[in-house]
Order: C-alpha cells, then structure tokens, then sequence
C-alpha cells in the first residue's frame, strides 16, 4: 500500500471525528492515522513545541508512504501549516480553513469561535473568518477543560455541561449566531453545548467539511483511489489501552488495530 494511503494526525483521539468522516465520505480509500497520546495536549503547549511534534508527526507518516497529510487538529493547523507545507512534499490540508468556509457558509455574521488556547492565542481562526466575510464580527474563547472531558469519556455529564455554561457566557451574551468548535475534540461535547447554546445557534464542526476538501483534492489531483477496498490502521505514542477504549466514541466504531510507535 505504499504511497497510496492518506495520513491523518491529532495530539489524541480528537482526530477520530476526521478520521470518521473520511471512512463516510471515502469509503476505498486506505487511513493512517497517529495520534499522539504520548504527549496530548498540545493546546496549551507553545507554537513552537507543537510545530515540532507536528513535523515529528508528519514525518513518521510520510515515512509510510502517505499520498496526502490531514491535519486533523486545529492547533497544529492553527500554528504548524506553513512549516509542514514546506518540509513534506505531500499535499497538505488543515481543519481551520475548511472550519472557517463552513462558518461562513452557513450564513451566521456573529461568529464564536471555540478552541484550544494555542488555536485561540493564535488568532488564526478570526483571520480566515475575517478574510472570507470581512463584515463578520467574531468573538472568541479558549476552552481548555473541554479537551480533557473528550479524553475522558465526560461527553454528556453534569460537568461537561457546566464547564460549557462557564465558557460559552461570554460568546452568548454577544448573541454570537453561530459557534464554530474550532477543536477536533469538541464534537464529542456536543450535547453540553447544544444545551447551553439553544437550538438557535448553529453549530459548525470542520470534520465534514476538511473531508469534503480532501475529497476534491485527490478528484483533481486524479490521486483517488478507484478500486481500493478501503481500511484503516491507527498508530499511537503512548500504550493503546485508553485510545481504544475512547476512540469508539469519536470514530462510531471499534478501532480494529492500535499500534504503538516512537516518533522523534
Ligand atoms: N484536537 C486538537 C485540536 O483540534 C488538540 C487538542 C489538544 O491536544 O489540546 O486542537
């Protein structure tokens, strides 16, 4: 399968959200995803830290023989992109623009944006709102327990719901119209969210829409795979005991092999 399948990478399980809509939306194609649960989180970690886990990421990926890189979390998307295009020589998309075009899409003009600290410090998201709808106004929040609430399995729990009622105040008392969940974890929340937004705030969430742009991209790169039968092997950094057992709640399905790895 060398050169042939298509590399996926988060600090954790977050990526399976990705890694899930990819299986949906190509079906024939071969997943190597890796996350890095050795050293997870990487939102409160500095832009230069998590570029180098993110080379170090990319680069063991590419050692397998990948055709494309998704980066299947907005902190390395949000500070990592350019030095990862430059260093490999695969295709590479992040979740943060296609986040961004969904939100925008959507037609919401009061955007929040909900994230990591490094993706929230970074101001990446507010950038490629404002260049794709410069009239919007975005109001942002760091929310660093919700990543460890994911991890832990909390998706609906009393504390996830009042965790999201602390962050999300600010955001809905600027009677933001739509919440992008700039964090591949954040879907798992789903339900917390939902109840402390309302029914009126549209929720956006990059996986769907960074799977519709690797979609496009092997289409016009003709790198799709035509006859492929599909499939997905997953690498970890830290023993596979955890990622399995919260990986069948982001991925929809029992993760059939987990491999641990050294990378860097
Ligand atoms: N899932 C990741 C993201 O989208 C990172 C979470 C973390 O490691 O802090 O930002």
């Amino acid at each position: 399968m060398k050169q042939q399948a298509i590399g996926i990478f988060d600090s954790g399980v977050g990526g399976l959200t990705v890694c899930r809509e990819l299986m949906r939306q190509l079906p024939k194609e071969q997943l190597l995803y890796l996350g890095d649960t050795a050293r997870v989180p990487y939102g409160t970690k500095s832009p230069v830290t998590v570029t180098q886990y993110a080379l170090e990421a990319a680069e063991f990926l590419c050692q397998q023989g990948i055709k494309l890189l998704v980066v299947a979390c907005n902190t390395a998307s949000a500070v990592a992109l350019p030095q990862l295009r430059e260093a490999f020589k695969v295709p590479v998309i992040g979740v943060l623009e296609p986040g961004a075009h969904a939100a925008v899409s959507s037609g919401g003009n009061r955007i929040g944006v909900v994230g990591t600290e490094g993706t929230i410090s970074s101001g990446s998201y507010g950038q490629a709102l404002l260049k794709l709808a410069p009239d919007a106004a975005v109001f942002s929040a760091a929310c660093p327990l919700f990543v460890p609430l994911a991890e832990e399995g909390w998706s609906d729990h009393s504390v996830a719901h009042q965790v999201a009622g602390e962050y999300l105040a600010p955001l809905l008392a600027e009677k933001i119209d739509t919440l992008v969940l700039g964090c591949t974890h954040y879907p798992l929340l789903l339900k917390a969210i939902r109840a402390v937004v309302g029914p009126g705030v549209i929720l956006v969430d990059s996986a769907a829409a960074t799977a519709l742009e690797v979609v496009a991209l092997l289409e016009c790169a003709g790198l799709a795979a035509v006859d492929g039968s599909g499939g997905q092997r997953f690498f970890v950094t830290d023993v596979p005991t955890r990622f399995r057992r919260i990986g069948m709640d982001f991925l929809g399905s029992e993760l059939q092999s987990v491999e641990q790895v050294h990378i860097g």
